[in-house]
Formats: structure tokens, sequence, C-alpha cells
């Protein structure tokens, strides 16, 4: 047996215990696997006294208040960052691989931030930047799309990738409750954070789908310019006129390639989506995740699983583990590239801005329950060649004069339906907002 790889765990948290924990659960069949031992030569943690005990019951790893200094250390190899956060993390990740160590980080954020900075000096050093468990914990996507998808011209993704958001979407189409409701529950049992705004504004989700849209097209990572709208203005009534009308609505990060105006540009967006209720990805509940790619070869595939939790994310940060053992030796031109395209042949295909996307529409009006009214809303859309799929009209309650519209329309340009949209809030006997709702059929 060849000798040992040596590790520098930074963060001993949730997910840090978590890979210290199957790392030596299964160490044999791991070895088996990769060729040589993995070892955890070193922990830095800023909360040591936390970690003392469990490593005791296991000596030989180092443990340090110091992080910086276990990135330098001479016995480790490959720094595995799990700290999270942009700042810290990002200064010792350029450290470690300043110093020709290997990294493998769980840390999203950070590659959808920094990665282009932190992909080209890992390249400029030959040195290996690995990140399964960044995208959707325990699956794995990046491996299935850097890797098994590489015969294939990717089309689009589509992927529920938060797993708090889908837990309260899943939560208020179950009990009819608000938002507000579900989220203090979520917050109380712990699954959503005390502030919660990168989960269910989106936030998350878009750092995720900038790294899947990367290395799905082989473009710069450009979270910048990603479209992110979140779950905080839901309503449980738009849950339910959506189920009538036979649709679920999920949180989705959505990238694609497109052709606009004869040019070719890739939509990166995540919002509250409209999706069949039939689709096997609009019955995936509570905080798993799932993501589905569309290859022109192979069609459409579908990824689910954990994505989160300290084992599931232990799963991919360990695989990558063994993946940088394997690859350590190997001459750097010859690994697989970081980004699955190789580093000099990403493309500057532009992410597109929200008005050029192309999609369907939920939109829902509360209106005057009068003749006429109906026919100024669809004159509207109809001037602008926007066509209606489906319709429901609810008759009001005895004794009132509002009602609600909901209209389903089929693809057009975004700019189309914001400009309807306008023209028809304008209406005298239009009340309040139109709540806008994007559709994909995902067929
Ligand atoms: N906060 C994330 C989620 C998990 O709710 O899915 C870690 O990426």
């Amino acid at each position: 047996m060849m000798k040992p790889l040596h590790v520098g765990l930074l963060g001993f948290g949730t997910v840090g215990r978590g890979v210290w924990d199957v790392l030596h659960r299964n160490q044999e069949e791991i070895t088996r696997r990769a060729g040589r031992p993995i070892r955890i030569t070193a922990v830095g943690t800023r909360t040591p006294e936390r970690a003392r005990e469990t490593l005791a019951a296991r000596p030989g790893a180092a443990l340090s208040a110091d992080l910086a200094a276990v990135v330098r250390r001479d016995d480790v190899d490959i720094v595995c960052e799990l700290i999270g956060g942009v700042g810290d993390a990002r200064t010792l990740v350029l450290d470690a691989i300043a110093h020709g160590k290997h990294v493998v980080t769980a840390n999203k954020a950070l590659l959808a931030l920094h990665g282009n900075e932190i992909f080209a000096a890992a390249s400029a050093k030959g040195v290996m930047v690995a990140f399964e468990a960044a995208v959707a914990g325990g699956v794995p996507i990046i491996k299935a799309l850097r890797e098994g998808l590489t015969a294939n011209r990717i089309e689009w993704l589509a992927g529920i990738i938060n797993g708090t958001s889908n837990f309260i979407l899943s939560e208020m189409r179950a009990s009819g409750r608000s938002f507000a409701d579900v989220l203090a529950e979520a917050q109380a049992r712990g699954y959503a954070e005390a502030d919660p705004t990168f989960d269910v504004e989106g936030i998350d989700a878009a750092h995720k789908l900038t790294i899947m849209s990367a290395i799905a097209f082989g473009v710069p990572m450009q979270f910048d310019r990603a479209y992110a709208e979140g779950i905080s203005r839901l309503t449980r009534e738009d849950l339910r006129y959506a189920e009538e009308l036979g649709y679920r609505i999920k949180l989705l990060g959505i990238t694609r390639r497109t052709r606009v105006n004869g040019h070719e540009g890739i939509e990166l967006r995540v919002h509250p989506t409209l999706i069949p209720a039939t689709r096997l990805i609009a019955n995936v509940e509570g905080a798993m995740n799932a993501v589905l790619v569309k290859g022109d070869a192979v069609g459409a595939t579908l990824y689910y699983g954990a994505g989160a939790g300290a084992e599931p994310t232990a799963s991919a940060v360990i695989a990558d583990l063994v993946d940088v053992t394997r690859m350590h030796t190997a001459d750097p031109g010859h690994r697989v590239p970081h980004l699955a395209f190789q580093p000099d042949q990403l493309t500057d295909v532009p992410i597109l801005p929200i008005g050029d996307v192309v999609t369907s529409y939920y939109l829902r009006l509360r209106v005057d329950d009068r003749p006429g009214v109906l026919a100024d809303i669809t004159r509207i859309l109809a001037d602008r060649e926007i066509s209606i799929d489906a319709m429901i009209q609810k008759e009001p309650p005895e004794g009132e004069h509002e009602t609600d519209i909901i209209l389903l329309t089929h693809r057009t340009v975004e700019r189309n339906i914001d400009d309807a949209i306008a023209k028809i809030e304008a209406l005298p006997t239009v009340r309040g907002k139109v709540v806008r709702i994007r559709l994909e059929e995902l067929n």
C-alpha cells in the first residue's frame, strides 16, 4: 500500500464532524477504492475545545485554533475547507493553493463569487480544487455534469437546490399555512438559519446554479449576472390555484442555452416556478434536492438526494478527497478540468438579463366583477401576441364585487409580459398588483 495522503480539515462544525466520522467509519473501503489511505493529520477550528473530545478518541490529528497554520503544515497535502463564508475562506484557500496544496471545499458562495480567481490560481500551480459538496450536498451532480454527461451538449438544467425553501413550500402546500408561519416553525426546529435570507430569497440557490451553469456550458462563474427571486412573497392562494390548474410551485434554479435575435445567450435564473404536478421533480418534497439535466444525446436525467446534513455532505466531500488522492500523482494536464472544459476553452457566451428570458406565466389578478373586464385584459395580452393557455375565474363570495382571475400564458419574452402587466395594472377595474409567477413545462 502506498503512503497515506494527508488532510488538513478547516472547520469542525456539522460537516467537519460528518467527514471525520464517515472517513473513520468507512476507512477500509475508502482505502481500497482510493489506493492509499486518507488520513486527517490536522484540524483547524476557531473553537478547538468543542472538538477536543472527538479527536482524543482517535489520536493522531493535531488540533489548532490557527487555521492559517494548518494550511501551511508540511504534513498537509489536501486542505479541506469547511468553514463557509467568503472572507477568511478565500484567503485560506488561495494560501493553500499558493503553497501547492490541493483544495476540497463545500463552499458554494466562495466559488460562485471567487471561483474564477481560485481556479486560475489552482491551474497556475497545478493543484486540484474539488467542490462536489458545494452543490446539492450528497447528490453527485458535479461529477455527473463534469464527467458522466461529457458526451452531451447540455441544453438546460433545472434544480430544486435549496432544501430550506423546498421544505417551506412543501409544508405550505400540505397544511395550507402561510410562508411566515412555516418559516417560524422551520427556525424553531433548527432547519432554517436565524437569518434565513440567503435560503428564502434564492441567493443560496443562485450560488449553486452559477456553479452548475459554468460546468454545464463551459463559461466562467458569473454570479453577479444571475437573477434571484425567492419564495417570501408566495401566498397559499397561489399554491392552491396552481394545484387546481395541475401544477406545483417550486423554487427552481434554471440555466439554459438559448438564442436571442440570432445570438447565443445563457439564462441563469432562480425563482418560484409552476411545474406540472405529474413531473417527478414536482414531487420532491421536504428538504430534499433534485436536479434535472437535459443533454442532447442522453435526454433528460434526474439526480435526487439529501442536499444538506452532516453525512450526506461528508459523502460528497470524501468523494472529492478520493478523487484528489487518485489523481495526486497524475500530470496536471491529464486531470479532469476543474470546470469540465479545458481552462483555455471557456467561452464568453453572455448571461442574458431576465427581460430576455422566454418562459410561460401564471398571472393572478384581483378585478371588479363586471362585464368587459376580462375582454380588456385579454386584449392587452393579444396586442402583444401573448396567448392564453388556461384560465380560472372565481365566483365572488356572497355580497362582494371583486374576484380573482388566474391566467396561464404561452411562452413569451419577459419584457413583453412586464409591459402587459403594467397596462393591466393601469386598468380602472383591476385592483392592486398583478401576481406573476413563471411557469416551465420542463419537457
Ligand atoms: N442552506 C442550504 C439549503 C443547505 O437549505 O439547502 C446548504 O447548502
